[in-house]
C-alpha cells in the first residue's frame, strides 16, 4: 500500500485459478474491515498475477469503494511511505477512519484497551502470528483442499478453540465477576438446580457486558452496588468469565480479520469437524450481535450463518494438549530456566575445537567527515545525549566503511529494523548513486525518518512500514545495526542475543555444525550470556559475554556459509561503541571470486 498525498492506494491481492479470481483472505478481511468502517479514505486495487474476468468479484466489494484492477506492476517506493503486511495495513485503515472523523469510538475500540491490537509483530507476537499467518493460511491451505478438514482440523484453529475455552483476564473486571456471582446465586435459588445446568445458564453475562461496553451511552453510575454479601467475597472466590470475543469481553481487529476465515471454514464442507468446537460456533455467533458486523458483512457478499448448536452428545473431544503447546511453547521458551552458566557449553564447544574468532577490521580509523554533514543527518540532532551520540557516530563509521565498499552504483541497499533512519539516511546521503530502502515495523519511528529525509531533500530513499521477512523486493545490499535477535538472522537471508529463540522460520543452532554438538537449550544459554556485555558488568562476565556473542556469531556466519556467502565477523571500532560491538559482513562467494 502506498501513500499518496489525498488519497492513498490499498493494493489487494486476487487469486487466479483456472481462469477463475478469487479473493485471498486476507483481501476479504480487509475489504470487510473497510466496510464496518464504512471507510471512503482509500482507492482500492485489486491486483492479480494474471489476467482474468473480474466481474465476479464485484458483490464481495463494498458499492462505495472506488476500485481499479490492475496486473503486477513494480511500484517505485522511493520517496514515499509504503505500509504491508495484514495487521499494518488494518491499523492503518483504522487510522485513517479516525483521521476522517474523530467520533467514530466504535472503530477506536477495535484497537482495544491498550490501543496495541496486532501492534507487536508477528515475530514477536505469538497472538499476531497466529491471527495474521497461521488462521488466515491454514484456512487458505483447507479451502483449496476441503477433503483435508474432513480428517483434520488445522492446528492454528485448535489452538483459537483452546483459546477461548480459557478464563478472561480484563482490566478492572472485579465489578464484571460479582454481577456474575450474583446471577448464578439468583439462578441456584429460583432453581434449586445441579451444578451442571449452572454452567450453561451463566453464559449472556460476558455477552451482555461486552455490547453494554458498545452502546457508548451506558451510564457507568447506573450500575446499583452489590449487596454486603457479595462485595465480602475475596476476587480468587469470584467466578471467572468466559471469552466473547477472541479477545477476551471485547471486540477488537482479531476479530474482524477472524470473521471471514472461520465463516469460510464454516462454509466449506467442514461444518462437521467444527461442530466439536463449541467455542468457536459461540465465539462466530457472539460476533453477529455486535452492532454493524452483519451489514458489513452483506456488503461484502459474506452470508453471516446461525451455526447449528454442537450436536447433544459432544463428538470426540478436542484434544487438550496439542493446541495449548502451541501456544505457549514460545512462551516457555522465553521462561526457560538456566541453571548454570555458560562454561560446560563454551567448554563442550571448545572440546570440538570451536572457539570464537575475529577477523581484522580492514579500516579502524575510517570515519564519515561528521563535521561537514548537514545536521539532520548527525545523531547529535535529536534528544540523544553527548556520549550516546559519540558512540552511534561510531558505530555507523563501521557500517558506513563496510557498505561503501561493497556498494556499486545502481545498488538497491535495505536497511532492515531502520528505526528512526539513522543507518539509512546517512547511507542515502553518503551513496547518491544508489537507492536506500528502510523496512520498520514501527510506525512513529518510520515517520520520523520520512520527515528527517525530508528535511534533507533526499531522492533515493524510501520507506516501508511492515515486518522485515515480508520485504520480497530484489536488494544489492542489505544492513541492520542492532535489528533485534531473530531479526538478525533474517537480515542474513547484525544486536540483541539474548533475544533469540524459535521463530516461525528458523531452528537454532543455525549452523549444521553447531546442530551436531549442541542442543537447542544449549544454545539459548549461549544467546543468553551473549547479551551479558554491558558495562557496568565485571569484566570478567564481560569477556565471557564476548566470547559468546561471538560463538553465537560463528554460527550464523557457518549457516550463511553454508548459503554461498563468504562472512566475517568482527569487531567495530572502537570496541567501546556499543556492548553489542560485533559486526557480520557477508557477501556472496561468487562475487568475491569474480573480483
Ligand atoms: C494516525 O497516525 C499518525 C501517524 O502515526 C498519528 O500521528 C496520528 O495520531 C494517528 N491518528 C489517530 C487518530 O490515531
Amino acid at each position: 500500500m502506498k501513500a499518496h498525498e489525498k488519497c492513498p492506494v490499498l493494493y489487494l491481492e486476487v487469486h487466479n485459478e483456472d481462469g477463475e479470481p478469487r479473493l485471498p483472505l486476507h483481501t476479504s478481511v480487509v475489504l470487510f474491515l473497510l466496510s464496518y468502517c464504512d471507510c471512503k479514505s482509500f482507492q482500492v486495487s485489486l491486483v492479480s498475477r494474471t489476467p482474468g474476468n473480474c466481474e465476479t468479484l464485484e458483490t464481495h466489494v463494498p458499492n462505495f469503494l472506488n476500485v481499479s484492477h490492475v496486473g503486477m506492476e513494480f511500484l517505485d517506493e522511493t520517496g514515499r511511505l509504503c505500509r504491508a503486511g495484514l495487521a499494518v495495513v488494518l491499523r492503518h485503515i483504522i487510522n485513517r477512519t479516525l483521521e476522517a472523523d474523530p467520533s467514530r469510538n466504535d472503530v477506536l475500540a477495535l484497537l482495544g484497551f491498550k490501543k496495541t491490537c496486532l501492534k507487536a509483530c508477528a515475530e514477536v507476537s505469538k497472538w499476531t502470528r497466529l491471527c495474521e499467518l497461521g488462521i488466515p493460511y491454514s484456512v487458505e491451505g483447507h479451502l483449496r483442499n476441503p477433503s483435508d478438514l474432513e480428517t483434520k482440523l488445522p492446528l492454528p484453529i485448535l489452538a483459537l478453540e483452546q483459546h477461548l475455552s480459557e478464563p478472561v483476564k480484563v482490566h478492572n473486571d472485579d465489578k464484571i465477576r460479582r454481577q456474575k456471582l450474583k446471577q448464578q446465586q439468583q439462578k441456584e435459588k429460583t432453581q434449586g438446580s445441579s451444578d451442571c445446568d449452572l454452567a450453561q445458564t451463566n453464559d449472556r453475562l460476558e455477552l451482555d457486558a461486552a455490547l453494554a461496553k458498545l452502546s457508548f451511552d451506558a451510564d457507568p453510575q447506573s450500575a446499583a452496588r452489590e449487596s454486603s454479601e457479595i462485595r465480602k467475597v475475596k476476587t480468587t472466590e469470584l467466578p471467572t468469565l468466559e471469552h466473547v470475543f477472541a479477545e477476551g469481553l471485547y471486540f477488537t481487529l482479531t476479530d474482524v480479520v477472524l470473521l471471514p476465515c472461520i465463516h469460510h471454514s464454516l462454509q466449506t464442507g467442514t461444518k462437521n469437524a467444527l461442530n466439536c468446537l463449541p467455542h468457536l460456533l459461540r465465539w462466530y455467533s457472539n460476533v453477529q450481535e455486535v452492532p454493524g458486523v452483519q451489514r458489513a458483512a452483506k456488503a461484502c457478499g459474506i452470508t453471516l450463518v446461525t451455526p447449528q448448536p454442537p450436536s447433544s452428545s459432544p463428538s470426540e473431544p478436542v484434544e487438550q494438549h496439542g493446541p495449548s503447546s502451541l501456544l505457549e511453547r514460545e512462551e516457555t521458551s522465553q521462561q526457560l530456566q538456566f541453571v548454570g552458566g555458560p562454561r560446560p557449553t563454551l567448554t563442550k564447544l571448545k572440546e570440538n575445537g570451536i572457539e570464537a574468532a575475529f577477523s581484522p577490521h580492514p579500516c579502524p580509523a575510517w570515519t564519515l567527515p561528521w563535521e561537514q554533514l548537514p545536521e539532520a543527518i548527525n545523531p547529535t540532532e535529536g534528544k540523544m545525549s553527548d556520549v550516546r551520540a559519540q558512540r552511534k557516530r561510531q558505530q555507523l563509521n563501521n557500517l558506513v566503511a563496510m557498505v561503501t565498499e561493497l556498494a556499486r552504483p545502481g545498488n538497491t541497499i535495505v536497511d532492515f529494523c531502520s528505526g528512526t533512519g539513522h543507518v539509512g539516511i546517512v547511507l542515502a546521503h553518503t551513496l547518491p548513486d544508489c537507492k536506500v530502502i528502510l523496512i520498520e515495523n514501527k510506525e512513529e519511528s518510520l515517520v520520523r525518518a520520512q520527515s528527517r529525509s525530508g528535511e534533507l531533500g533526499l531522492p533515493n530513499i524510501g520507506f516501508i512500514q511492515a515486518n522485515l521477512d515480508y520485504y520480497t523486493g530484489p536488494f544489492d545490499i542489505g544492513v541492520g545495526l542492532h535489528a533485534c535477535g531473530v531479526a538478525t538472522d533474517m537480515v542474513m537471508d547484525p544486536c540483541c542475543y539474548g533475544f533469540i529463540q524459535n521463530a516461525n522460520k528458523f531452528s537454532f543452532p543455525r549452523s549444521k555444525r553447531f546442530q551436531e554438538i549442541l542442543t537447542y537449550k544449549e544454545h539459548m544459554i549461549l544467546c543468553r550470556f551473549a547479551d551479558q556485555t554491558a558495562v557496568q558488568l565485571p569484566p570478567e562476565r564481560r569477556l565471557i559475554g564476548k566470547q559468546c556473542m561471538g560463538l553465537v556469531d560463528l554460527d550464523r556466519s557457518w549457516a550463511a556459509e553454508a548459503h554461498g556467502y563468504s562472512v566475517r565477523v568482527m569487531t567495530m571500532e572502537p570496541e567501546s561503541c556499543s556492548p553489542k560491538n560485533n559486526m557480520l559482513v557477508g557477501r556472496p562467494r561468487r562475487a568475491e571470486e569474480g573480483k
